[in-house]
């Protein structure tokens, strides 16, 4: 996979390795000059199937079991050794501080072995620049939704590194209110991804839901009214519930307002391309609806490639690639946080 380099734009050309370890997958990736070279990612589902979500705790643990296999695998993979890594780009913003510092340090400790430069990565840069390795020119300034089970943002990027926030949740993320909606209906986690699987089977049609914020000016979403109602839903219809159609009504809800905002957004700011990323971006509703939006608009569409849409390491690499060219390195006073304001490039401050 190639990631697409904006023109007078300048990429790392030597191997990084990229690190993620923000919530609930061990993830290493190898970039080379632009080029992904491997994507490995270690998925905690199984283990937070148990508790049906993710205990902070566990989700750290299994980091520092997995952490250092992750790595060895990534290099293996895009046939490397160790020795080549030129330089390691880490997420340390935002997410669980104890499965963030699993990844700082690792990070760390490799730099002071091999004697290499790192960087910390915001997580959002992360998803934002990932349709960039779609395989199709993008051009800036464009819109992005960014739909995760964190974060719910449409973001104007101006060019990398310059990014402007338009619209955001106030309550739930759209993941969130995929998985909460869900587990209302008895559906095991991880429940966005299985909710979209029954609805495939069901009538959106059959079950009027909320859509969150009215409005034809807002580019902001609430997501809270809809687990509300869906909780209405499920105890006043009782076992003659149809749970296909009640996912494909849930799923109708979500995606129709996320597609109506982002294409009123690109309307009101004058862009021609729109992309998708983060975890919900898998959602392949979300993709076709938003992709026939935006073809009836002459808007160009890109989505991030599947494999780019829940979390990953490659994601963290890309931005890395762009800044180390600019000479940003992180110190070894590096913290975590688990909140953070979207960055912006040092020279440009
Ligand atoms: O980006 P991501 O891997 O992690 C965060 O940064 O939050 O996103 C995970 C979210 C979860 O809420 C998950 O249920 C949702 O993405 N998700 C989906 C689908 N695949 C993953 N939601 C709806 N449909 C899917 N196919
Ligand atoms: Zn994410």
């Amino acid at each position: 996979m190639k990631v697409f380099i904006p023109s007078g734009v300048q990429v790392f050309d030597e191997p990084i390795l990229g690190i993620e370890t923000s919530c609930d997958e061990t993830a290493a990736s190898i970039l080379v000059n632009g080029e992904i070279r491997s994507n490995v990612i270690s998925s905690q589902i199984a283990l937070h199937a148990k508790t049906g979500g993710v205990v902070p705790e566990v989700a750290s643990r299994a980091h520092v079991e997995t952490i250092r296999p992750v790595i060895s695998q990534a290099i293996l993979e895009a046939g490397l050794t160790i020795q080549e890594i030129a330089a390691i780009a880490v997420c340390n913003r935002p997410g669980l501080i104890g499965c963030l510092s699993v990844g700082v340090s690792a990070a760390k400790a490799l730099s002071v072995s091999l004697t290499t430069p790192f960087i910390g990565i915001h997580h959002l840069e992360g998803h934002l620049l990932s349709p960039l390795a779609s395989g199709t020119e993008i051009k800036f300034p464009h819109l992005a939704l960014l739909v995760s089970g964190g974060h719910t943002e449409l973001v104007l990027l101006r060019a990398i590194g310059d990014y402007q926030l338009i619209g955001q949740t106030i309550d739930d993320a759209a993941g969130e209110a995929f998985d909460k909606s869900a587990r209302l209906l008895g559906i095991p986690y991880p429940g966005g991804r299985i909710l979209s699987e029954l609805a495939e089977q069901g009538d959106s049609e059959r079950y009027r839901l909320p859509t969150g914020l009215e409005g034809k000016d807002t580019f902001d979403f609430s997501f809270s009214g809809l687990k509300t109602a869906v909780r209405r839903l499920v105890e006043v219809e009782g076992s003659s519930l149809d749970r296909n159609s009640a996912a494909a009504s849930i799923q109708r809800a979500i995606v129709s307002v996320l597609v109506k905002r982002t294409v009123n957004a690109a309307e009101k700011v004058e862009i021609e391309t729109i992309t998708l990323s983060g975890g919900v971006a898998a959602n392949l509703c979300l993709r076709q609806s938003l992709g026939e939006a935006c073809n009836k608009r002459g808007i160009s569409f890109v989505p991030a490639l599947n494999e780019l849409c829940t979390d990953n390491a490659a994601m963290i690499a890309i931005p890395a690639s762009f800044r180390l060219t600019k000479g940003e390195l992180s110190d070894f006073d590096l913290d975590c946080f688990a909140n953070a304001p979207l960055p912006t490039l040092e020279h440009q401050r």
